[in-house]
């Protein structure tokens, strides 16, 4: 068992140092990314609160193939031209969406998702899977969210 212990009233910088860091120690030595994804699920799911979805989505023949995750059940594959997740991973930047209802084509895999972050993974310069952040609130993500999803996708790119 690994005992991780966030505390959800620190900063968020500070929480997103300290989960880049769990990650990093969770994942050492572990080459099976399977696992490694799975984990780093639980991982987010409990260091990031107010989420009703967190997971992978992997690039696996020019779509996007769904991962481990926390929450319900969702899509199986998204094309690159589809949704918030294949805009993020089409264009290789993160995709910041305060009010997923307003945006186009967005995928509703969870009727209670209103707000998304989604970073793209890259591994040597390519694109090779998403994280994908859902959240019941509105405007639930901003800049800071997004870094600290940025820096935890660089610390796991090797090990997914
Ligand atoms: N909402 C995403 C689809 C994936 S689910 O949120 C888990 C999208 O529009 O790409």
């Amino acid at each position: 068992m690994y005992a991780f212990t966030p505390d959800p009233n620190q900063p968020k910088a500070e929480l997103y140092r300290e989960l880049a860091e769990s990650a990093r120690a969770l994942t050492a030595g572990e080459p099976d990314p399977i696992a490694n994804m799975a984990n780093l699920a639980a991982l987010i799911w409990q260091f990031v609160p107010g989420l009703n979805w967190a997971g992978f989505y992997r690039l696996v023949e020019g779509e996007l193939v769904l991962g481990p995750f926390q929450g319900k059940p969702a899509c199986i594959r998204i094309a690159l031209d589809q949704g918030v997740c294949g805009a993020a991973a089409q264009s290789g930047a993160t995709q910041l969406v305060p009010d997923v209802h307003a945006f186009p084509g967005h995928i509703a895999c969870d009727a209670a998702s209103a707000s998304e972050l989604v970073v793209p993974v890259r591994r040597g310069g390519l694109v090779i899977a998403v994280i994908d952040l859902d959240s019941p609130d509105l405007g639930r993500f901003d800049a800071e969210d997004a870094a600290g999803i940025e820096s935890l996708a660089e610390v796991i790119a090797a090990v997914i």
